[in-house]
């Protein structure tokens, strides 16, 4: 699919079969979200660019690798957002955060916005929006609109699990922007859930069902 990358790294796929079972604990469940999303994190900054810099070993000088510099922000869309970003930033601590917080109109499935709080210079920095589940794709479009109302320019979509119809929906509303995920299921049911999924993410991570 065209600018969807599945992350079919076998430690992530093993660790996703675990989260999507029904008996695994809530914490289970966030523990494995933790490492998952450090295995993904690697996979979205896969092409970071880098620079060199010269640096002296015990054994003398050389010219090592280190990242350019171009700043990464992540944007965690709320409440479920947050179980990707702890993981992301065991990985990248420097990395600057940024919170979206929606929620879902239960009717109408729209996302509705309730808190907004980033860095000033979005515009200079690689901004990396995280939610789990890409299902209908309403938090997460009106989530990276926000962002590009805020100046950011460069944006990247990680999620763990994507529907079809989400990947489709979000493809017409942001062509441009590149999706990260561990799988794509088979469809939404009728309350826009994934199926099979692993039901709804932040309850299972907080324990709130
Ligand atoms: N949000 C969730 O947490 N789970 C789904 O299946 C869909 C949206």
């Amino acid at each position: 699919m065209d600018g969807v990358t599945i992350v079919d790294h076998p430690l992530v796929q093993h660790k996703l079969t675990i989260m999507r079972k029904t008996e695994t604990s809530t914490g289970s469940f966030r523990r494995l979200l933790r490492e998952i999303s450090l295995l993904l994190c690697y996979e979205v900054t896969r092409d970071l660019k880098l620079t060199t810099t010269r640096i002296e070993t015990p054994m003398g000088e050389t010219d090592a690798p280190t990242l350019e510099g171009k700043k990464l922000v992540f944007a965690s869309i709320l409440r479920a957002g947050n179980g990707l970003l702890e993981g992301m930033l065991d990985l990248v601590p420097s990395a600057r955060v940024a919170h979206v917080g929606l929620y879902r109109d239960h009717k109408t499935l729209e996302a509705v916005e309730y808190y907004y709080k980033a860095p000033d210079d979005l515009s200079d920095r690689l901004v990396i929006a995280v939610d789990p589940m890409l299902a209908t794709s309403n938090s997460a479009t009106a989530a990276i609109e926000k962002l590009q109302e805020s100046g950011a320019k460069d944006i990247r979509f990680l999620c763990l699990l994507a529907a079809p119809e989400g990947i489709a929906a979000f493809r017409e509303r942001l062509p441009d922007v590149p999706i990260y995920t561990a799988a794509i299921d088979s469809h939404l049911n009728e309350k826009g859930y994934i199926v099979p999924g692993l039901g709804d993410a932040g309850d299972r991570m907080y324990g709130t069902k």
